[in-house]
């Protein structure tokens, strides 16, 4: 798809749809009063005909008749409160009616919500273009759509007229949206994938490639080096499948002197299948386990878009993976296993396997010696019963490091809350036989599952993301965010990069 902006006289951007955004019963601009007068006041009229009213995730569309030079013509209807991640909503929107209608170009006349944002606005309908129009159809032999977009114009308004936009400005804005959609879109297919495709091995083989072509430093390492670094909790929940753990290193290093550079680590569970072991998971609960790696796609989807933004950081994408399966050798309850730092834990629940992973991952980035560290996971269901499915759970031992990921949030548009680490829960995980175990009781437990693994993460300043509920979506949340992998994370982790 290519990219293009657009000012002047709209009348003239000749394309097959020309899209408009109309926000409420806000006033139209001179811009949209103006191609309705050129149409005779034909769009003003069927509007009121069909009672399109502006409301968000309405649109109508209506052909020029040559009148202007655009084909089409379509309302798409907006909240009035205009944030600039809802420009990837816009552009999403404007995508999805040419597809339906199979079209080839498409212009998109959007409101500027000011000066200081036309870089943020241009980049984020980048991003709602190509994720708009994303489609995980790699095993259809059916039924599939060979259609993708040729082009798409933006055009931003100002007050009366269009904004000027420098085509190298537009450029490099677009270039950001297009590598940090590819991410996401990364990030989607990988959970997306059959878990009979997506194993551990696939898993690594996908991180390596990122690697190679984003030129980061890669380390694959697999049982033996595992087994060597005495990492037995990743051990025991791999004990049950028929294929190797991996634990997946990849590094970015800025281009020049990297000393004294901040140094930052995200960790994310990488559980290819989660049937629960021997506490197996019933129907309904072990359907969609394939998306029990959503933590690493997140890493990895960050990874390969890390270049969009060049940060000035030395970042880490680590991420252990295996199955959790049963069969003669899996692990059971009551087992006793130790950690890569020393600590033991009792097994008191084989579901609870994605803390016991990450926190081998965890002692492993400690020995980094880095200054930050996030983990990622899709680590409990009390967090999406908390939360609800489209919001992620947030848990720091640094409440200012927590406070920019939260403002992160809000500027990106991925969801999150605040939830407490309340140190009254520690006991919950006490063990008869061990330093702990892994389960606590049925109450609070997106908070106990935090609280094990902030057994593991020593000093260094930490925040961890539960995304169960937002890293899958059963139904289709806005343009841009289809049902099934979201790529949740991808954005906030990149922007976290970004400022530090
Ligand atoms: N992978 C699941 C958590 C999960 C639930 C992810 C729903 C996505 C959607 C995790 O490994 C798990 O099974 N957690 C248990 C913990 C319990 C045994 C303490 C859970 O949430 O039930
Ligand atoms: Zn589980
Ligand atoms: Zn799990």
């Amino acid at each position: 798809m290519k990219f293009m902006g657009f000012s002047g006289d709209v009348g003239e951007y000749s394309c097959d749809l020309l899209a408009f955004v109309v926000r409420g019963d806000e006033e139209w601009s001179t811009v949209l009063k103006n191609v309705d007068e050129a149409l005779g006041g034909l769009l003003s009229t069927i509007a009121e005909e069909e009672k399109f009213e502006g409301k968000a995730d309405t649109s109508l569309v209506l052909h020029t008749h040559g009148k202007i030079a655009a084909a089409r013509v379509a309302l798409l209807g907006a909240s009035e409160d205009v944030a600039v991640p809802a420009f990837r909503n816009y552009a999403a929107q404007a995508v999805k009616i040419a597809q339906k209608l199979s079209l080839d170009s498409v212009g998109l006349v959007a409101p500027s919500a000011g000066s200081d944002t036309v870089d943020l606005s241009i980049r984020f309908v980048a991003e709602g273009a190509i994720l708009g129009g994303y489609r995980f159809d790699r095993h259809r032999t059916q039924d599939t759509t060979e259609w993708s977009l040729g082009s798409f114009g933006l055009g931003l308004m100002s007050d009366g007229g269009m904004l000027d936009i420098s085509t190298d400005q537009f450029n490099t804005a677009t270039g950001i949206g297009i590598q940090v959609a590819e991410g996401i879109s990364l990030a989607r297919d990988l959970v997306n994938e059959g878990p009979n495709k997506m194993t551990p091995i696939e898993l690594a083989d996908a991180a390596a490639k990122i690697a190679e072509e984003e030129g980061l430093e890669c380390t694959i390492m697999g049982m033996k080096e595992i087994k060597a670094m005495n990492m037995e909790l990743i051990q025991a929940v791999n004990a049950g499948s028929d294929i190797e753990p991996r634990l997946i290193h990849l590094t970015y290093k800025p281009e020049g002197d990297t000393d004294g550079l901040p140094v930052i680590a995200f960790v994310g569970k990488g559980l290819t299948f989660d049937a629960g072991g021997y506490n197996l998971k019933p129907t309904g609960a072990i359907d969609d386990m394939k998306i029990d790696m959503a933590g690493s796609a997140a890493v990895l989807g960050a990874m390969k878009a890390i270049k969009a933004l060049a940060p000035r950081a030395i970042v880490h994408g680590i991420v252990p993976s295996t199955e959790n399966l049963v069969n003669g050798s899996a692990y059971k309850l009551g087992d006793v296993y130790t950690a890569q730092n020393g600590k033991t834990v009792e097994i008191r629940n084989t579901d609870a396997e994605g803390r016991l992973i990450l926190a081998d991952a965890l002692c492993y980035t400690v020995d980094l010696g880095i200054d930050e560290m996030f983990s990622l996971a899709t680590l409990t269901g009390a967090c999406v019963v908390a939360l609800g499915p489209y919001t992620c759970g947030i848990f720091g031992t640094d409440q200012t490091m927590v406070d920019q990921v939260l403002e992160i949030g809000e500027d990106t548009g991925e969801d999150m809350w605040q939830l407490p680490m309340n140190p009254k829960l520690r006991k919950m995980l006490k063990s008869q036989v061990a330093d702990m175990k892994n389960v606590g009781e049925r109450w609070g437990g997106a908070s106990t599952a935090a609280l094990f693994l902030k057994e593991f993460v020593g000093d260094t300043k930490w925040v961890h993301m539960d995304l169960a509920g937002p890293s899958f979506l059963d139904s289709p949340v806005e343009a841009h965010m289809g049902k099934g992998g979201s790529g949740y994370g991808v954005l906030t982790l990149l922007e976290y990069a970004n400022r530090r």
